[in-house]
């Protein structure tokens, strides 16, 4: 087994993480285009690391067109193995709060305007999306985040819109009553799909900043109050991140149940040439 490399794709209000030794600032490029920015590296406590803000420093990318392809395809490249995507959300349940992260395990894909897949054309290959994260992966982030003192929900389904806008008050209601979902995010799909296919673990830390429209006591979205979470998310996922080290196995073995690293065996139905 490998010797893990975590990569962390920050979200909204995660553009950089500190205290990185031998610290390098990376520009790739791959055949799927330039990713969301150039990717930091550096060694955190022993534990290889990659850092990539996924809308770029500045936010510069809309959820539409961050390039999840090519960011997947850039941390392949440095060697990553597991990712933790660190992303903002807004909140289906009353006791996932503002403030409160949850450990996803389960999406709903409602994007349409993204490629989805590594193998659209000259390959074709279908990987299992039934247990879409890595939940020891998982299990470490929500151990992290438990220890500097963050509710920390293990479990939920997170519903992947393709915005920009927020939802509307019909579809936020869809969502949490019939359809069951917890959290709703612009981002973590294609991004857990195309991790999977290229047989990395993944798994998401939603950064509650809202109750999206749903809530009788919360009225809108709106943008400033959710900046206004941000910060203190984003201190709280920094202090996270600098607790993985410490739980993740040098080994590179984590306890993996879902095969993330074999995604490819059984997948691919194109002949060899
Ligand atoms: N990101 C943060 N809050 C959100 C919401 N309510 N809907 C979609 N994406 C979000």
């Amino acid at each position: 087994m490998a010797e893990p490399m975590l990569a962390v794709i920050g979200g909204s209000g995660l553009y950089e993480i500190d205290g990185l030794a031998e610290a390098e600032w990376h520009s790739l490029d791959t055949p799927w285009g330039k990713p969301s920015d150039e990717i930091l590296t550096g060694v955190l406590d022993g534990l290889k690391i990659a850092f990539l803000p996924r809308h770029g420093r500045g936010h510069v990318h809309a959820p539409t067109d961050v390039p999840y392809c090519a960011n997947i395809d850039a941390l392949k490249q440095l060697g990553v193995t597991h990712i933790l995507s660190v992303s903002a959300c807004g909140s289906f349940r009353e006791e996932m709060a503002p403030g409160h992260f949850v450990i996803v395990d389960q999406f709903i894909d409602r994007t349409v305007n993204r490629v989805k897949s590594f193998f659209e054309k000259g390959c074709v290959a279908h990987v299992s999306m039934a247990h879409p994260t890595c939940t020891a992966l998982g299990g470490l982030a929500a151990q992290a985040a438990r220890s500097v003192g963050v509710t920390t929900h293990v479990g939920g389904t997170y519903l992947a819109m393709e915005g920009p806008q927020f939802s509307t008050l019909a579809e936020s209601k869809m969502y949490r009553e019939s359809w069951g979902c917890d959290v709703i995010g612009m981002t973590n799909m294609p991004e857990a799909k195309l991790a999977r296919e290229a047989e990395m673990h993944y798994t998401t830390v939603a950064m509650v900043t809202d109750y999206d429209s749903w809530h009788p006591d919360h009225g809108e979205v709106d943008v400033t109050e959710i900046i206004r979470i941000l910060g203190a998310n984003s201190a709280h996922a920094r202090d996270m991140i600098a607790q993985m080290p410490g739980l993740m196995a040098p080994s590179g073995d984590q306890g993996c149940e879902q095969g993330c690293a074999h995604a490819l065996d059984y997948a691919i139905l194109t002949a060899p040439e």
